[in-house]
Formats: C-alpha cells, sequence, structure tokens
C-alpha cells in the first residue's frame, strides 16, 4: 500500500509528481502529500485525503523545482490526517522523506532519539526513520547514503523510500526492501514509483529495484549498491504497457472498464498459448518445472482475497483434471503455522498485484522448506513474479479499480490452462474430452460478451436492492467460489453486509438469517449440483427470502421459483465460475454507483496490500 513517486531531471518536477501520484491513488488515498527542493530549502505540502484535495492547496501557490518526492498514503501508523501524511521532515529541516512499508522497530528508536532531543510531530514510524538517518548524517558526518546504510542496517521492517536533502540539490537517494520500486530512465532525467504506471509516458526502459539495493541518482547519473556498499550491475527492462491501457477510455469508472474488458483480457490471456486449430496449449513460463507439477504429490495454493477465491476454483479443477491433491490456503494464515512441505512440494502462488506481503511472506516460507513456486500474477517485474521458480502471467492488462474483476477471470483462464495441460502429458485426462475442454476454453470470451449483455435488467434489479442491509451469496461445486467473490465484491464496494456460503451448509445456520428482507444471490446454473440447488432455492422461498437467481439460458424450471432470474450462457461447469461471476460484478458494481460509493477507491482499502 501507498504509492510513492519521484523526479530529478530539468523539467518542473511538481506536475509530473502530481500526475504520478494520480496513477498510484490506487494505493492509497487517505492523504497526499510532495516535498521538493526550492531555493536552498525543503518545500514541503500534504493534505488529508485524495491527490485533488492536496492540488487545491497548492493551487496559487509559486512551487518551481527540478528534483521532488511524492508519496500517497494509506494509513498503518497514526490515523489518516494532514500531520500524519507523508513526506516527512526531519528535526533540522534538511530531510525529506516518502516511505511505503512498515518499519517495526519504530518504537525503540523513537524512544531513543527523544532521549537525544529529537521531537515528533506525527505517529508515524516514517518521521522516526528520517530523523533516524538525520541522526546518523549529523553524528558521524556521512554523505546521504551512507548515512541511510547505516540506518537501514538497524531497522527492522519493509520500506521503499526516496529522500532528498536541501544540502545536496542534485541528488535523490532511494533504496527498498519488501516494498516495490521502479526507476525510470529517461533522457537525463529519472523517475521513481512504486510501478511503472507513473513513468510509463515518459520512458519505456526501466530498473526493478532488488530488496536491499540502495540508489542514487545525482548530477545526471544513478549508481545502484547493495547493502554491503557493493556496486551492483542492474538489469534495465523494456515496457511493453501501453499508456492507454492506464487510463478510463470512456469509461465512467476503473471498474466499469474492467469488467467490460474481459472478453478481450481473457482472449489476451489465451493468446499465443490456446491453439484450438492445433489442439494444443503452451504455457513458456512453466516449461523446467512442469514434470515436477505433473509429479507432484501435492499441491498448495497460497494467496489472499480475490486470488484466494480463484485458487478454490482452482482446487476443483487440479483435482478433477489431474487427480493431485490440492489445499487452498490463506496466505496470511499459512505464514503463521508450522505447515508440512516437503521437497518438490509445488506452491501456487495467485497475485494480481504480484506484491501482496502476506503471499509474498508464505512463498518465502515455502521455499525456504523445498516447495517448488509457480507465479500466477498480473504485474510483469512484480515481487511474486520475480521469487517464483517460474509462473505464467495473465496478461490482462493493469486492473487499477481496487475490486479485482478482469484479474479473477484472467487467473481462472490462467489456472485451468495449467491444469489442462498437466492433465494431458499426466495422462489423466482422454484426449477426446481434453479437446472438448480446450474448445469450449477457446469459446468463453464470446460467452462472457454475451453474459454482459444482461448489464441493463442487472441495474434494475440493483435499483430494488440498493438499500439492503445484506445479502448471502449461495452456490455448489464450481460455483461455490463465485458465491464467496460476488459476497466479497459487494462488501467491498457498497459497504452492505455479505456472506458467500456452500448452498448445502446453509441449513446448519445461515437459515435463520433468511426473512421477506433477506436478498439471497443464488448462481443456480446447470451443472451436476443442479437438482440439489434447485432444492435449496425452494428452502430460500419457502421462508420467504427473495431469490435473485443466476441461471443458464433456457432454464424453464428456477425462473418460475425465484423472484429476478439472470441468465447466463452455458459452458462446461468447470469453466462455469468464468461466466456466472460477471453477473455479480454487475451487480455490485450498479449498487455501490447507486449508494454514492466510490467505485475504484472504496474506504479503507487499498489495491496492492504490501502490509501485512
Ligand atoms: O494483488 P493480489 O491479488 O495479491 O491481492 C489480493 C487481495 O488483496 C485482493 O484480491 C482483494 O481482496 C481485492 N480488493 C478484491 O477485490
Amino acid at each position: 500500500m501507498c504509492g510513492i513517486v519521484g523526479y530529478i531531471g530539468k523539467k518542473e518536477a511538481l506536475p509530473l509528481l502530481l500526475k504520478g501520484l494520480r496513477r498510484l491513488e490506487y494505493r492509497g488515498y487517505d492523504s497526499a502529500g510532495v516535498a521538493l527542493i526550492e531555493n536552498g530549502s525543503i518545500g514541503s505540502y500534504k493534505k488529508q485525503g485524495k491527490v485533488g484535495d492536496l492540488e487545491k492547496v497548492l493551487q496559487g501557490q509559486k512551487v518551481s523545482s527540478s528534483i521532488g518526492i511524492g508519496h500517497t498514503r494509506w494509513a498503518t501508523h497514526g490515523e489518516p490526517n494532514d500531520v500524519n501524511a507523508h513526506p516527512h521532515v526531519s528535526n533540522n529541516g534538511n530531510l525529506a522523506i516518502i516511505h511505503n512499508g512498515i518499519i517495526e522497530n519504530y518504537g525503540s528508536l523513537k524512544e531513543d532519539l527523544i532521549s537525544k532531543g529529537f521531537e515528533f510531530s506525527s505517529d508515524t514510524d516514517t518521521e522516526v526513520l528520517i530523523n533516524f538517518i538525520e541522526y546518523i548524517q549529523s553524528s558521524d558526518n556521512l554523505t546521504l547514503e551512507d548515512a541511510l546504510r547505516v540506518a537501514l542496517s538497524q531497522v527492522v521492517g519493509a520500506y521503499a523510500i526516496a529522500i532528498i536533502s536541501k544540502d545536496t540539490p542534485n541528488k535523490l537517494v532511494a533504496a527498498r526492501k519488501g516494498s516495490p520500486m521502479v526507476l525510470g530512465l529517461g533522457k537525463g532525467e529519472f523517475f521513481l514509483a512504486s510501478d511503472a504506471t507513473p513513468i510509463i509516458e515518459y520512458t519505456n526502459e526501466v530498473i526493478y529495484l532488488k530488496d536491499e539495493e540502495i540508489l542514487v541518482i545525482e548530477d545526471g547519473n544513478y549508481h545502484i549498491k547493495d547493502s554491503q556498499d557493493i556496486p551492483q550491475t542492474p538489469h534495465i527492462h523494456t515496457l511493453e504497457l501501453e499508456l492507454e491501457a492506464i487510463e478510463k477510455g470512456g469509461h465512467e469508472h476503473f471498474m466499469h472498464k474492467e469488467i467490460f474488458g474481459q472478453p478481450e483480457s481473457i482472449a489476451d490471456c489465451m493468446r499465443g498459448r490456446l491453439n484450438k486449430e492445433k489442439g494444443e496449449l503452451t504455457l513458456g513460463g512453466i516449461r523446467n518445472y512442469a514434470k515436477a507439477l505433473e509429479n507432484a504429490d501435492r499441491i498448495i495454493i497460497l494467496a489472499c482475497g480475490t486470488s484466494w477465491h480463484a485458487g478454490l476454483v482452482a482446487e476443483y479443477v487440479f483435482e478433477d483434471l489431474c487427480r493431485i491433491p490440492v489445499e487452498v490456503e490463506y496466505a496470511s494464515e499459512f505464514r503463521y503455522r508450522n505447515p508440512v512441505i516437503k521437497e518438490g512440494d509445488i506452491v501456487i502462488a495467485i497475485s494480481q498485484s504480484g506484491e501482496t506481503a502476506d503471499t509474498l511472506a508464505a512463498i518465502e516460507l515455502a521455499k525456504s522448506r523445498g516447495a517448488i513456486v509457480l507465479g500466477v500474477v498480473n504485474t510483469v517485474g512484480s515481487s511474486i513474479s520475480r521469487v517464483s521458480h517460474e509462473g505464467a502471467y495473465l496478461h490482462a492488462g493493469p486492473e487499477i479499480g481496487v475490486a479485482s474483476t478482469k484479474a479473477f477471470t484472467a487467473q481462472l483462464t490462467v489456472l485451468y490452462m495449467i491444469a489442462l495441460r498437466a492433465a494431458r502429458n499426466k495422462g489423466t485426462i482422454a484426449e477426446n474430452r481434453f479437446q472438448q475442454l480446450l474448445r469450449e476454453l477457446s469459446l468463453i470470451p464470446s460467452k462472457v460478451e454475451k453474459a454482459l449483455l444482461s448489464n441493463d435488467k442487472i441495474e434494475e434489479i440493483s435499483e430494488m436492492f440498493k438499500n439492503a442491509s445484506n445479502f448471502l451469496y449461495l452456490g455448489r461445486g464450481y460455483n461455490f467460489p463465485v458465491a464467496l467473490e460476488g459476497a466479497l465484491k459487494l462488501k467491498e464496494i457498497s459497504y452492505i453486509h455479505a456472506e458467500g456460503y456452500p448452498a448445502a451448509e446453509m441449513k446448519h445456520g445461515p437459515i435463520a438469517l433468511i426473512d421477506e428482507n433477506m436478498p439471497v444471490v443464488v448462481i443456480a446454473t446447470r451443472d451436476s449440483s443442479y437438482d440439489k440447488i434447485v432444492s435449496n432455492i425452494q428452502e430460500v422461498k419457502a421462508r420467504k427470502g427473495v431469490v435473485i437467481a443466476v441461471v443458464s439460458e433456457k432454464d424453464a424450471l428456477i425462473p418460475k421459483m425465484a423472484d429476478f432470474t439472470i441468465e447466463v450462457p452455458a459452458t462446461h461447469e468447470s469453466l462455469m465460475p468464468l461466466v456466472s461471476v460477471i453477473p455479480l460484478q454487475l451487480l455490485s458494481y450498479h449498487i455501490a454507483v447507486m449508494r454514492g460509493a466510490n467505485v475504484d477507491q472504496p474506504r479503507n482499502l487499498a489495491k496492492s496490500v504490501t502490509v501485512e
């Protein structure tokens, strides 16, 4: 969480920083701030709220500088207010810092600094860090980068930081550990950011800083050293990201764009991998460990949130197609257990951002015990993609809306392809079934397109339920994780309480909640559990619950029982989540819009959860 940007070059830094912060606002939007070196001193401007609020503060101010840093915050230490907003300036007014991450031992450092006469105005760990650096620099008369190195050797935690100093107005220093940082290489200018989206407009040459590296940009040059002060030779990546992909393109919200972009993003995800004519599947990213996957005794899937829901669907798919036992774990739980992992176990780590702190830590734990990690990640060059042994990117394009939509369907698509290919190589699937599923998978983009045609009907249904206080989502089999995902979508963007349940579990408790005020969304497409879910609908109706059913097209039975039905095209049941989730995404979107909620930036959330 938190987005950071930096600029040093010949242009005016402020407009560049503000534009960059807007692109990173999805990472946190509790407050925003910038610091620049103006006429030999540090000018720091910050404001609780969004980048737009900061812009109002800056309106009419004459700020001119070609070096600066900026921050958009997701609060960890200290409530979101002006004082806790970044940047933070050190006691002597010499240094300004922005920080994404958490300094865990800030309490003891703070006490020590207070005993030495330092004063603090904020509740943040970041203000402690910058004063600690100031203290080391002034007591040992060190350069900024040396003081930073010494300070970081005593710091416990995660950070991506950038620092400017009024004493060295041509220098920008940065470091990272556990939080992402990208350096953009322009012509005589440099851009720093948490991800490449603020940079792509200016250059496509970037360096992803590695953990514990320290970057110094000074007088038009840069160098990177490790924590032992040993110079590093970085790899310069050429980005293929298009600017258009990170803009709204005429849609009112990114979430809208991303929901409606799914026919294309799913097709992109299969492009070059699924060859319908030849009946082949290739996944270049998983080559060296393909055999290990096929021969694995078990697979452990690690993920959080929506990615965890994709993992639940994958569990059913892998077990059915590959006959390999699968466990799906919340990364946040797994990392603090003492899990049984043996050499050669396969871990599949799923993450849109590739930066989720819990997932990263769980991967490290699994690796340390001999597991092979395959990453299923969207963000190219992200931490999870780099720490995984191998993996397959989603190729879904940047997902900006905090609520994950197109990443979920792309995750399902990639996981399905991995499972299908492994099953074929392993011989656990008959060739004609393989070909049938491959063909069915290739038709998913057009079926999603068709499912999106229910948009108007879903908007009408949303109007009727926008003021509900609770929702229940029910599904069975492959549609059970879809019920969880539908409930998560609704609660995170509309703030309506919603629960997802396996439909048959309803009678073990949640049925007590059902009355005429309880909308129950039942994902009841035609599959092997169809008759059972029909009975579950009857159970809800018998208790006067209001049923909104997602059904397969031409279903003649459920429309007679349910209060509202939304049709989706038929497909193989193992692929149905790719289609049946679409109405649920639309329902949550429309309800949130009608309630006046900030759809793309829901309260208290951030797109990349880089803290535990
Ligand atoms: O980037 P990741 O896929 O690792 O993120 C995991 C969750 O934080 C994420 O899916 C979150 O639950 C979304 N806001 C759900 O829409």
